[in-house]
């Protein structure tokens, strides 16, 4: 038998380190880096930070732990783990709900995904500073950013290339494809991270942009915040689609489930926290240097990232190399984080097509992403390319914004909804314990994690849907 294989032919992580880098580089992507920093700027910093922190330690560290346990016991994707704990029930549904956000995320996350290894390449080959008598910086690099939006070529070039690294990884397998591509990505994502933390907090400014992010003010937060908070915990942690159920059915019966939640857990909270070191002083230097308005600089998320960002790159001490060291730490930085983030997406609808439709791996994946890459096309020219697609288009809004609200807002939430419920009512919390104390004798938060699951995630979630629905379609 092939030594990747475990006992029921699937493949299997080979050390729980593999596991965790793996989850954790699931967590770590474009949610942290670039869209962390961006809600935090524009809700009002500090007191963001430590509402997302409530929200993750109450209710999504409970559900990514709900999450691994299914995996664990059902030992299959979101479809066919919720059909082994539950046979003859419709509650395999919501693993089928996992796998179809799976596909509209991936067809829109590789859009930005591609914008990044765009800009990788522009930073590179030196293209981030601005050419002799060229108009100002601000209009040079929204210029970039507009031609390259408006490019149906450009767009659909670049989702192309990243969708065949990613499927080309999730093609050959656990153990050769994902874990041994995430050993090398995520301690080279450290690295940059590091790098790029020390070069923006030795900034001119910087100690006004730490003490915006990092000292709460509570006044800031609204009922509106606090849905916004739990919106984005989800979606960084990837919950509610079943990542973590198909990562978690890679695992052997004797990993700890509760400390390899905690340590994902805590892994992308911290990144999250680390990006803003990163992206306030940043802000903060181009407020002190030329007296910018911060709810100018934050008003669009892509603006931050596409177009503030390289425009700060220029101003940098240390003159055109500064500029190329930095730019392309920081766009290799989002492209890794978004790869091992797509990676894991494809592998839930890959994994489905293995293990309940009994496709081999390598076709499936290839298919797989050869249909996100298609679904990713009208996203892709929906900024602009294309104008029936784009804002003030056919659908009122962008057709990029229209999947992003969808599943941001809607699916992932209703996904955790309903894996809190089976684990909770259905399934059973016994049973979940009786799983997870295979592989850790003493599971000291049961009680705890009993009262999460059960209710507060639950309750909380629930409300959560009802202010986006009332906010959606009430005005
Ligand atoms: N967690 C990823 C991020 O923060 O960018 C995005 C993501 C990955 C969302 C996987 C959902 C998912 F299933």
């Amino acid at each position: 038998m092939d030594a990747n294989l475990n006992k029921n032919g699937r493949g299997s992580w080979n050390s729980r380190l593999a596991f965790v880098l793996a989850a954790a580089g699931s967590a770590v992507g474009l949610g942290n880096i670039w869209g962390f920093p961006t809600v935090t700027a524009q809700h009002g910093g500090g007191g963001f930070v430590l509402l997302y922190l409530a929200c993750i330690l109450l209710v999504a560290l409970p559900v990514m732990l709900a999450e691994m346990v299914i995996g664990r016991a059902g030992e299959k994707n979101p479809v066919g783990a919720l059909k082994h704990l539950k046979p003859g029930t419709p509650w395999y549904l919501v693993g089928a709900l996992g796998v179809i956000t799976g596909l509209i995320i991936l067809s829109f996350y590789t859009v930005i995904a591609g914008w990044t290894v765009y800009y990788f390449i522009q930073a590179m080959g030196g293209a981030l500073t601005v050419p002799p008598g060229a108009e100002d910086s601000a209009a040079y690099f929204a210029g970039m950013f507009r031609d390259m939006i408006a490019n149906p070529g450009y767009e659909i070039l670049f989702v192309a290339v990243f969708m065949i690294a990613t499927t080309a990884i999730v093609a050959v397998g656990i153990q050769k494809g994902i874990e041994r591509s995430i050993k090398i990505m995520m301690p080279l994502l450290f690295l940059l991270l590091a790098f790029l933390i020390f070069r923006s907090v030795t900034l001119e400014g910087a100690g006004a942009g730490i003490r915006f992010y990092l000292i709460p003010d509570l006044t800031a937060i609204t009922p509106g915040v606090i849905v916004l908070a739990l919106g984005q915990a989800f979606f960084s942690l990837s919950l509610g689609m079943g990542v973590m159920i198909t990562y978690g059915s890679y695992l052997s019966k004797d990993e700890c489930l509760p400390s390899s939640a905690g340590y994902v857990v805590a892994t992308d909270s911290l990144i999250a926290i680390c990006a803003g070191l990163i992206v306030f002083p940043v802000i903060f230097f181009m407020i002190s240097a030329h007296g910018a308005d911060l709810n100018d600089l934050v008003a669009t998320g892509a603006g931050l990232v596409f177009v503030i960002f390289p425009q700060i790159l220029t101003e940098l001490p240390g003159g055109t190399a500064a500029t190329l060291v930095f730019g392309s730490a920081f766009f290799l930085l989002l492209a890794i984080a978004a790869l091992t983030s797509a990676i894991s997406i494809l592998e839930v609808v890959t994994a489905h097509l293995v293990d309940d439709w009994k496709i081999p791996r390598k076709r499936a994946a290839w298919g797989a992403g050869t249909v996100i890459f298609i679904l990713a096309i009208p996203s892709a020219l929906s900024h602009g390319a294309v104008g029936w697609l784009s804002e003030g288009g056919w659908f009122g809004i962008s057709f990029f914004d229209l999947l992003y609200i969808l599943t941001f807002r809607f699916f992932l939430p209703i996904g955790a909804l309903g894996l809190a419920l089976f684990v909770g009512w259905v399934w059973g919390l016994e049973k979940a314990s009786e799983e997870i104390r295979t592989g850790t004798p003493a599971f000291r938060l049961e009680r705890l994690w009993h009262l999460m699951i059960r209710y507060i995630a639950p309750v909380a979630i629930t409300i959560i849907l009802i202010a986006q629905i009332v906010d959606v379609f009430g005005g």
